[in-house]
């Protein structure tokens, strides 16, 4: 097991995988440190899909030509929630702060919904790609794909609430990428 640091800096997008299949307990400890990412108000506006079926993989493929899908043992889809009432709100908050939650939300756009469930969801990924990376999977961040096939692939067709966030392919690595490098100029100190 990897620390946090050495997780964090050994990642790299990787899109080989060997033919190594992660167990049970392996992918259900990456799913549950991935879940255990913080949210908005903790309403948890996202999902996280695992994907092992071959069907399911072999749609994602089709939803974006990326062959990583295809060849991983795994890929994981972040999704976000837009919905005004959430059917577990209560239970999650509360029957007070989830009614107050729930008027804030119907005043707000469906894009400002939209966005907010995009944002609890990419937290989810970024967590899972440290989680993974710890388990010594190598994952495949990705959103160059179709939104709409990724939704019918994993069952949410039509579904006007729910936005796709991250799609990761995992395995065990089948390939080093060098590091890309990272630009020098991204740290602001108090204000631009
Ligand atoms: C939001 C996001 C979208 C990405 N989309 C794709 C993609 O569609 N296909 C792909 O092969 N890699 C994709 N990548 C991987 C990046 O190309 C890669 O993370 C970047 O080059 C930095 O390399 P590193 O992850 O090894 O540090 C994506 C990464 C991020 C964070």
């Amino acid at each position: 097991m990897l620390t946090v640091d050495e997780a964090i800096r050994s990642r790299r997008a990787t899109r080989k995988y060997t033919d190594q299949v992660p167990s049970d307990e392996v992918v259900d400890r990456v799913a549950e440190l991935a879940l255990e990412a913080p949210s908005a108000f903790n309403a948890q506006m996202r999902d996280l899909v695992v994907v092992r079926d071959h069907d399911v993989k072999q749609a994602l493929f089709d939803a974006s030509g990326q062959r990583q899908f295809l060849d991983a043992p795994v890929v994981f889809v972040a999704v976000g929630r837009s919905e005004v009432e959430q059917d577990d709100d209560e239970e999650i908050l509360g029957a007070e702060r989830a009614k107050n939650l729930r008027a804030g939300r119907a005043k707000r756009s469906e894009a400002v919904r939209r966005e907010h469930g995009l944002r609890d969801a990419m937290l989810v990924a970024g967590f899972l790609l440290v989680a993974a990376q710890a388990e010594g999977l190598a994952t495949s961040p990705t959103t160059g794909w179709d939104e709409e096939k990724v939704k019918e692939a994993i069952g949410l067709g039509g579904r006007a609430d729910r936005s796709i966030a991250l799609v990761v392919a995992a395995g065990y690595p089948d390939e080093t990428p060098a590091h890309p490098g990272r630009a020098a100029s991204r740290r602001v100190n108090d204000r631009y």
